[in-house]
């Protein structure tokens, strides 16, 4: 699991007017609205003795109240009011947790989880899509996976399965046709090029039936991102229908995943046919968690030589190297092993930027113990960019 990215905590929809329990990366965390409508995020974990704040409230002070002696915090983490010592008492200096900077945005709560400034942080991804309303329907699934979120962003990419774990996608005796026309990548982000050579599409009342031949080829573009390790999923189904499927995908520990997908299409766009859509979209992860539930290793084994990939696999060979790239690098994975020893009597929380900001601060908790780069940034090429922006 990786710090220092944007992920997806929840749906808006969601956090109203109370606090909300969320977990990633494998802690927990408070989501609360303010009197403005902005969403906040919090460790869960209250300084004091341990309460979780989500099962708090949120209080005149637009802070969220602790259930246990009542402390609230506010935005920042900081303690505003301490209940038993009474209205304009001092606060202890260190009473304070860790807050993460948050967005909301294709009708989900990101946070940014880790301790970067602003301006070195990769953006959220973009979903242009979604705000075009008058060209796209949108409709959103959720999917809960038992699977690492590795597995599951490589799952969502991997254009060779298809053929055999999706019915809807592909034929096996066409596995040897479908092809990768082109690879594109950038410092955080891949994409390629497929033409695929699917059944007739169903649903809709029969009507998608009428609009594309048998095995006619078909154009598909997955790309993914880390940021929320999105994987967005173009399929031009012929002339005119285009969809995409763009899912977040949240590690809520390290054998689980919570996908928050938003399937948007260009035809059919009365609400009447959203049901068929979301009913499609959600079988297609089902087929899916059934394969990546069952993978050994769950995780992506730690060296490439543990596994015999094929040209067809380059795809996930561009995730699997970008991934790598910011853990033997940049030092952004938390070493979840090195915390097995003290599960049950010792708290971790993920750093929030305010550390940087602050590192003469006695904060209370501990931060997730993180892997140790163990090679040096390589220069780029020349005549080849860092970073080019997604097509
Ligand atoms: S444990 Fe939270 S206020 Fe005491
Ligand atoms: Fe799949």
């Amino acid at each position: 699991m990786l710090t220092n990215l944007w992920y997806v905590a929840e749906w808006s929809k969601t956090v109203k007017d109370k606090p909300v329990r969320v977990k990633m990366l494998g802690q927990n965390f408070v989501l609360f609205r303010d009197k403005a409508g902005k969403v906040n995020c919090l460790s869960d974990v209250c300084i004091h003795r341990g309460g979780s704040l989500s099962k708090g409230w949120t209080t005149k002070r637009d802070c969220v109240a602790c259930p246990y002696h009542g402390w609230e915090f506010d935005a920042e983490g900081k303690v505003q009011f301490i209940p038993s010592r009474g209205e304009g008492s001092a606060i202890p200096e260190r009473a304070r947790i860790d807050a993460y900077p948050t967005e909301e945005r294709y009708g989900m709560i990101w946070v940014f989880l880790g301790d970067l400034p602003e301006e070195e942080r990769y953006p959220i991804p973009d979903f242009p899509e979604y705000e075009d309303k008058e060209n796209w329907r949108p409709v959103e699934v959720e999917y809960n996976w038992e699977g690492s979120v590795d597995r599951v962003v490589e799952n969502g990419i991997d254009i060779a399965h298809t053929a055999f774990v999706h019915p809807g996608f592909g034929y096996p005796e066409m596995a040897d046709k479908n092809e990768i026309l082109k690879v594109n990548r950038g410092e955080y982000w891949g994409s390629s090029d497929n033409v695929l050579y699917p059944p007739q599409l169903e649903g809709n009342f029969g009507l998608n039936k009428l609009f594309r031949a048998d095995k006619a080829a078909t154009y598909v573009t997955p790309a993914f991102y880390l940021p929320g390790h999105c994987v967005r999923l173009h399929i031009k189904v012929n002339s005119w229908m285009e969809m995409i499927i763009f899912d977040a995908n949240t590690p809520i520990d390290e054998n689980t995943t919570r996908s928050f997908a938003v399937q948007v299409r260009n035809f059919f766009k009365w609400p009447i046919f959203d049901g068929g859509a979301k009913k499609r979209t959600k079988r297609v992860f089902g087929e899916d968690g059934d394969i990546v539930s069952q993978l050994s290793p769950n995780y992506l084994p730690e060296s490439l030589e543990n596994e015999v990939s094929v040209e067809q696999d380059k795809f996930m060979g561009a995730w699997r190297m970008i991934r790598r790239k910011h853990i033997e690098e940049k030092g952004w994975k938390i070493d979840t092993k090195a915390m097995k020893p003290y599960e049950g009597e010792k708290v971790f929380t993920i750093p929030s930027p305010a550390r940087r900001l602050n590192p003469h601060f006695k904060w209370a908790l501990d931060t997730v113990p993180l892997i140790a780069p163990t090679r040096r940034a390589a220069a780029a090429p020349a005549g080849e960019p860092a970073s080019t922006e997604p097509v």
